[in-house]
C-alpha cells in the first residue's frame, strides 16, 4: 500500500501508522464483567465529547499522514445517535490516492436496524463481541439477557454484505473456556471468521489476574481438540495469528496480546471520544486534541501533535515488566 508518508505518522522504531480507531462513544448497552462495574463508570462529560464535524476533521488531518483504515468502536459505537452519518462523512474522505477502509467493532445489539445503513454509507465490515452461546452465560457475563438480539445482529450483518463478519471471543478460565470449540464450530455453520482475545489488563475494576487469563497455546489447544489447523502466520499488521480448519473456508485467529505481544508490528493509533490522541491502548500520556482545535489550531499544528504523540510511542506495553502499570483510562472509554 506505498510507502511511508513523508512527514507521515512513524515512530522512533521505524513504525509507520496507518490504522487509526475512533471511539464514537464510552457508553454501553452491556455490562461485560470483564469491562465494567454493574453501575457502569463514571461517564465522559458531554461537553467534552466530539462532535461529528471535529471527529472527521481529525480523521481528515490523519488521512493526511498516511492513515489507511478507521475502525469505530466504543463503548458501544452504535449507541451514538449519528453513527450512519460519521460512516458517510468518513468515506468521504476516500480519495483515488487515498483508500480508506473502514470498519466496526459492535456488540450487534442495534445491527439488525443499522447493518443496512451502514453498509450503504460506505461501511466495509464488522467485528462482533460474542463469548458464549448459552443464553444464561450470557446473562452473567454481559448483566443484560440479550443474546437472541446479538444473535439477530450477526444475522443482520450477513444479510446486508458487511464481509468477513468476525466474531471476537475474550475467553475467561472457568467462565467461557469451555465453549471455545462450540464458538469455531458456530462460525464455521454460518461462514464468519472466529478470533480468540486473550484478556488484558484494561478493565475498569482492576479485576484482571494472569493466573485467570486463558493464553493463546490454551485456546488453540482446545480448538485441535475437535479441528485440525493448518498455520497460516499473520496477516500483515493485524493482531490475530491465523490457522485454517482443514477441510473448510474459515479460518480461526488467536490475539495473544499479553503472551505474543504483537507490538513489533503494532500500526495503531487512537481516538478517544473526548479528542484525545493515543499511541497505545497502555499508553499513560494522551495528546489532547480537542483543546487544541477547540483553542483555533489550524490542520498543521492538529497534524504535528498527532505526529509528537506517535513519536513518543514506546516499544511495547510492557505487561510483563514488574514495573506495569495499567492505565487509568479504563478500556471502554479508550476503544478495542
Ligand atoms: N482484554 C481484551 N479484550 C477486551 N475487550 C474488552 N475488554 C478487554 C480486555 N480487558 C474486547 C471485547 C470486545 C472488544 C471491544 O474488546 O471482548 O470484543
Ligand atoms: Fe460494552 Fe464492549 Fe465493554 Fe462489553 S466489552 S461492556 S460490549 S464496551
Amino acid at each position: 500500500m506505498g510507502g511511508a508518508v513523508t512527514g507521515g505518522l512513524v515512530d522512533r522504531f521505524g513504525r509507520v501508522h496507518r490504522d487509526l480507531r475512533i471511539s464514537l462513544t464510552d457508553r454501553c448497552s452491556l455490562r461485560c464483567t470483564y469491562c465494567m462495574p454493574a453501575d457502569g463508570v463514571p461517564w465522559l462529560a458531554s461537553a467534552t465529547l466530539l462532535s461529528t464535524d471535529e471527529l472527521v476533521r481529525l480523521a481528515r488531518v490523519a488521512v493526511g499522514l498516511g492513515v489507511r483504515s478507521v475502525r469505530l468502536t466504543g463503548g458501544e459505537p452504535l449507541l451514538r445517535p449519528d453513527v450512519v452519518d460519521v460512516v458517510r462523512a468518513l468515506a468521504g474522505l476516500r480519495t483515488p490516492d487515498a483508500p480508506l477502509e473502514l470498519s466496526l467493532t459492535t456488540n450487534a445489539l442495534r445491527l439488525p436496524e443499522l447493518a443496512a445503513p451502514l453498509r450503504e454509507a460506505g461501511l466495509a465490515r464488522v467485528n462482533i463481541s460474542l463469548d458464549t452461546l448459552r443464553a444464561d452465560r450470557f446473562v452473567e457475563l454481559t448483566r443484560r439477557d440479550r443474546l437472541a438480539d446479538t444473535l439477530a445482529g450477526i444475522e443482520a450483518a450477513k444479510a446486508a454484505g458487511l464481509a468477513p463478519v468476525k466474531l471476537n471471543a475474550l475467553v475467561m478460565r472457568g467462565v467461557n473456556d469451555d465453549e471455545i470449540a462450540d464458538l469455531v464450530e458456530f462460525a464455521i455453520d454460518r461462514g464468519l471468521e472466529m478470533r480468540f482475545i486473550e484478556h488484558m489488563p484494561l478493565d475498569a475494576g482492576h479485576t484482571w489476574r494472569r493466573e485467570s487469563m486463558v493464553t493463546g497455546e490454551e485456546i488453540l489447544g482446545a480448538v485441535s481438540e475437535r479441528f485440525a489447523l493448518e498455520p497460516l502466520g499473520h496477516d500483515g499488521s493485524a493482531p490475530a495469528t491465523l490457522f485454517r480448519i482443514v477441510g473448510t473456508a474459515a479460518t480461526v485467529g488467536v490475539i495473544a496480546s499479553v503472551t505474543g505481544a504483537f507490538c513489533e508490528r503494532c500500526d495503531r493509533v487512537r481516538l478517544t471520544a473526548d479528542g484525545q490522541f493515543r499511541n497505545c491502548l497502555f499508553a499513560h500520556e494522551e495528546s489532547d486534541l480537542r483543546t487544541l482545535m477547540r483553542d483555533g489550531a489550524d490542520d498543521a499544528r492538529l497534524a504535528d501533535a498527532m505526529r509528537a504523540c506517535v513519536a513518543s510511542k514506546r516499544r511495547g506495553h510492557g505487561i510483563d515488566d514488574p514495573t506495569f502499570v495499567q492505565p487509568a483510562r479504563p478500556m471502554s472509554a479508550i476503544g478495542g
